[in-house]
C-alpha cells in the first residue's frame, strides 16, 4: 500500500496543581480565566464551602451512582440551557465520582471544553484528579464509557479533606501503599513506620505523604499519558483489585490492598525472591484499616471476572509484578497461569 501522508497530532495540554489557602482563592484563580463557569458539587462537601457569589451550581449525590448515563444527561442539557460555549469552563468538587464524571461531560461536549477539579477526597486528591481518565458506568460495567481529557488545574484546598470519614481515609492510603510498593522504597517506609491514625494526626507527615504521592502520579502521567507502557504499573494490585471489588462489594481501596497482597505473593513465585514482600504488605494493611482476609475467596469466581475485564489481550494478561519495594515491572502471563495461581490462593489460603 502506498502511503500518501502521515502525520501526529500534538496536543498541549498543560494541568496546574495549585494548593489554595482559602475556598475564595479558588474562585478568584477560576474566574481569571473564565467568564461563564459551571460548578458542580457534591452534596456532602456543600456545608464545608460558600456558594455566596458562584453563579451557576448543581448539587448532586457523590458515589458510584453519580456516574450514570442519566448524571451525564442531566450535566448535558444544564450545559445547553446556560449556552456554555467553548470558552467555558466546569469546576468538579468533590471526590473521584464527581471528577470521572464531569471530566467525561467536559470531554465531549461541544467536542470538549476545559475543566478543573476541587478534589475533596484523599484518594481523588492523590490519585483520580490528576492523569485525565474519566468515565461513567454503563450496564454492571464500571468506567464503560470514558475518554481521557486533562483537567486545566486542580485545587488542594486542605480543609476539605479534613472532614473526610475515617474510612474513605483508609481507602486512599492503599493508594499511597501502592506508590511506595512500585516507585518509593522511602515512601513505603515512611508509612510502614506510621499508622493511619498517626499520619491524619501530624500534618507535616501527611503533607510529605501527600506531596509524595502527587509527584509520582503527575510523573507517570506525564511520561505516558495514553497508558502505553509506563503507567500501566500504576494498576499494580489492581487487576485482583477490581474483580474482588465487583464480586464482594469491598471498597476499592480495600480490594486494591489484597489485590497488591495478592500481586506481590506472585510476584515472589514469578521471580524466584525471597524478598518477604508479600509479609511487609500483609503487616502494613492493618495499620491502614485495611483488611488482609475476605471471608471467601473462589478462585473461579475471580477468575471469571478477570477474563471478562477490559484488559484481556488475548489470551495473555498485563499483570504488573514487584521486584523489590519501590521498583514494580509489567509482565504478561497466560490466562491459564493465573488460573493456576489463583487456585494455588484458594487451596492455601492466602486472603481468607
Ligand atoms: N479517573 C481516575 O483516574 C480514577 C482513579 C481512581 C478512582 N477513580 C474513581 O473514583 C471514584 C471513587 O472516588 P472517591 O473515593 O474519591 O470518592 P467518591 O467520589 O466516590 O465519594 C465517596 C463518598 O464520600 C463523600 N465525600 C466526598 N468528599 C467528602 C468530604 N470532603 N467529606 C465527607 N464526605 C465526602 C461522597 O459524597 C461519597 O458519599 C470511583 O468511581 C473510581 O472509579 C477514578
Amino acid at each position: 500500500m502506498k502511503t500518501i501522508q502521515e502525520y501526529t497530532v500534538i496536543k498541549k495540554s498543560e494541568t496546574l496543581i495549585l494548593e489554595a489557602s482559602s475556598w475564595e482563592e479558588i474562585i478568584v484563580s477560576v474566574r481569571k480565566n473564565y467568564v461563564k463557569v459551571l460548578w458542580v458539587i457534591d452534596k456532602k462537601v456543600r456545608p464545608l464551602i460558600s456558594l455566596d457569589s458562584l453563579d451557576k451550581i448543581i448539587e448532586i449525590d457523590g458515589g458510584e451512582q453519580c456516574k450514570t448515563l442519566c448524571g451525564f444527561e442531566q450535566l448535558v442539557r444544564l450545559l445547553a440551557d446556560m449556552e456554555l460555549d467553548r470558552t467555558g469552563h466546569i469546576v468538579a468538587v468533590g471526590g473521584g465520582s464527581i471528577s470521572d464524571l464531569v471530566g467525561y461531560v467536559a470531554s465531549v461536549y461541544l467536542r470538549g471544553i476545559s475543566f478543573s477539579i476541587v478534589p475533596s477526597t484523599f484518594l481523588s486528591l492523590i490519585d483520580a484528579s490528576m492523569g485525565g481518565k474519566n468515565g461513567i458506568n454503563y450496564a454492571t460495567k464500571k468506567n464503560q464509557l470514558g475518554t481521557l481529557h486533562q483537567p486545566s488545574s486542580i485545587y488542594y484546598l486542605p480543609g476539605l479533606i479534613a472532614h473526610l470519614p475515617i474510612d474513605e481515609m483508609a481507602d486512599g492510603f492503599a493508594e499511597s501503599i501502592k506508590y511506595g510498593l512500585i516507585l518509593d522504597q522511602r515512601l513505603f517506609e515512611k508509612l510502614e513506620a506510621r499508622s493511619l491514625e498517626k499520619i491524619i494526626g501530624n500534618k507535616e507527615d501527611l503533607n510529605d505523604i501527600i506531596n509524595s504521592c502527587i509527584i509520582h502520579k503527575s510523573n507517570i502521567v506525564k511520561e505516558d499519558p495514553f497508558e502505553y507502557d509506563r503507567r500501566l504499573i500504576l494498576n499494580y494490585g489492581h487487576t485482583i483489585g477490581h474483580a474482588v471489588e465487583s464480586i464482594y462489594g469491598l471498597s476499592h481501596g480495600k480490594s486494591v490492598g489484597l489485590g497488591m497482597y495478592f500481586a506481590a505473593k506472585l510476584s515472589e513465585i514469578f521471580y524466584g525472591l525471597d524478598l518477604n514482600l508479600a509479609e511487609k504488605i500483609r503487616q502494613i494493611l492493618p495499620a491502614y484499616n485495611l483488611p488482609i482476609r475476605l471471608e471467601v475467596f473462589s478462585a473461579q469466581a475471580i477468575f471469571q471476572k478477570i477474563v471478562s475485564d477490559k484488559k484481556r489481550e488475548n489470551e495473555d494478561i498485563h499483570f504488573v509484578m514487584l521486584e523489590k519495594i519501590g521498583r514494580a515491572r509489567i509482565e504478561k502471563i497466560s490466562l491459564t497461569c493465573l488460573k493456576e495461581y489463583l487456585n494455588t490462593a484458594e487451596r492455601e489460603k492466602w486472603m481468607c
